[in-house]
């Protein structure tokens, strides 16, 4: 694993940004596996001034996200479809054809699963996979567990997530229980993976998902195993690692 310390987010989403924009640069038709949180907010706005600038190019390129509430409809502010527009889709040349989120207004999860997961398989799987970090290690919506899932699948959201991304809704109560995720297996499909991690709450699991043992409980650390994974992190979500 190749770890980038940088100074703060600003940096974090400027270098972050520019190792997507290089994917992007060397293969115009590549697949972006995308994340969404506030970690990769910062990212997509570096996406966009380079588009602006007239510096990269998204007409050929597909994205697929990772995640979706399950049973919130694409227009509601909070679902991760809505998200994705606001953040990135609606202000570079992307086709609106070439991405892809999990549909949370399908709720037969079986067949919303096993249509994602052909999918990706017939984009012919994630190039780069951006990822974000949950505090208790989760990543996409794969929570703690007692095995890795393989496939995409329907989560039950642990109450630290509920939690964590309360601030979004108008109350915990408004936060969807349920989420449709890539499963680790697809994640770790992908030839690339870059993830993100800003700020001092995330010191402690940093340091589990990428110091500790591998293990389902910390569904970050199979990572480990990852043959191609850059880890882009500010100093303070780094500050309890010995580096
Ligand atoms: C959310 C998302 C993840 C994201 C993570 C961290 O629940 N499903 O994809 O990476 O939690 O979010 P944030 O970047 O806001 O800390």
């Amino acid at each position: 694993m190749r770890i980038i310390k940088t100074k703060d987010y600003e940096e974090l989403s400027r270098k972050a940004a520019n190792i997507l924009a290089a994917e992007v640069i060397r293969n115009p038709e590549c697949v972006l596996g995308l994340a969404t949180g506030s970690s990769p907010i910062g990212l997509y706005k570096n996406l966009i001034k380079m588009y602006n600038d007239g510096d990269l190019d998204f007409s050929n390129v597909k994205s697929a996200n990772l995640d979706e509430y399950r049973g919130l409809p694409r227009d509601n502010d909070q679902s991760y479809y809505y998200f994705m527009h606001d953040n990135l889709f609606n202000h570079i040349n992307i086709k609106e054809e070439n991405t892809n989120v999990p549909d949370g207004t399908n709720m037969d999860a079986e067949a919303e699963c096993k249509r994602y997961d052909q999918l990706i398989k017939d984009l012919g799987g994630v190039d780069i996979q951006l990822l974000g970090l949950g505090h208790d290690g989760h990543i996409g919506f794969n929570e703690p567990a007692d095995h890795f899932a393989v496939g995409t699948n329907c989560v039950d959201l642990a109450e630290q997530t509920i939690e964590a991304n309360k601030r979004f809704f108008a109350s915990a109560d408004d936060v969807p229980r349920q989420a449709y995720t890539m499963g680790i297996g697809t994640i770790m499909a992908a030839r690339k993976v870059l993830i993100i991690v800003s700020g001092k709450d995330k010191a402690e699991i940093v340091k589990k998902a990428f110091f500790g043992p591998v293990t389902p409980e910390v569904p970050a650390s199979i990572l480990q195993f990852h043959k191609d994974v850059v880890l882009v992190a500010d100093e303070d979500a780094l500050s309890l690692c010995d580096l």
